[in-house]
């Protein structure tokens, strides 16, 4: 399978938020967006700019849906957002009904998706965010398949404007 690699570092939480909304732009229905990093990293706040880019209006409504296990907004492709920090099987995942969205026509964006590697569909980005600093997060893109080395193309292009 193709893949693809882009890093850079982000120095502060509206870059991060930044970089998400153009990310959200690239987005087409049906794509799927794994994100990893530890408690704080920054996962929710990269899912708020990339739910800007999709058009969702309002980005306070994000928040990490650790109890609700999914949120849903109205962008022009439907936005599901999940959080698995609470599952701990592929078994919990496919139980909230996540095949039916996974491989369905809106956009995931998946919190925790290492605890669910096994649920997700063959091709899919995933972004790993670690702590530099209190300000400061490394910022892994990683593309799976041809369509999402495709957008990770296109990333790098809007990484060097
Ligand atoms: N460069 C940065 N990128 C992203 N967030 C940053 C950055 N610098 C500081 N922050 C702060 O780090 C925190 C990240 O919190 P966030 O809720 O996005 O993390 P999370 O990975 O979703 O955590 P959780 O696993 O608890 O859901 C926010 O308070 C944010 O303002
Ligand atoms: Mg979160």
């Amino acid at each position: 399978m193709k893949e693809g690699k882009v890093t850079f570092i982000s120095m502060s939480a509206n870059e991060t938020i930044h970089f998400g909304e153009r990310l959200g732009r690239l987005l087409a229905p049906g794509d799927v967006i794994a994100l990893v990093g530890e408690l704080g990293a920054g996962k929710t706040t990269l899912v708020k700019g990339i739910v800007q880019g999709l058009g969702v209006m309002d980005k306070h409504i994000v928040k990490s849906p650790t109890f609700s296990l999914i949120n849903i907004y109205k962008g022009r492709i439907p936005v599901y957002h999940f959080d698995a920090y609470r599952l701990e099987s592929i078994q919990d995942m496919t139980d909230i009904g996540s095949d039916e969205i996974l491989f369905g026509e809106g956009v995931s964006l998946v919190e925790w998706a290492d605890n669910v590697y096994g649920a997700l569909p063959k091709e899919y980005i995933e972004i790993t965010l670690s702590v530099i600093s209190e300000s400061q997060r490394k910022i892994e893109i990683n593309g799976f398949g041809e369509h999402y080395c495709g957008i990770l193309d296109k990333i790098r292009g809007i990484r060097t404007e």
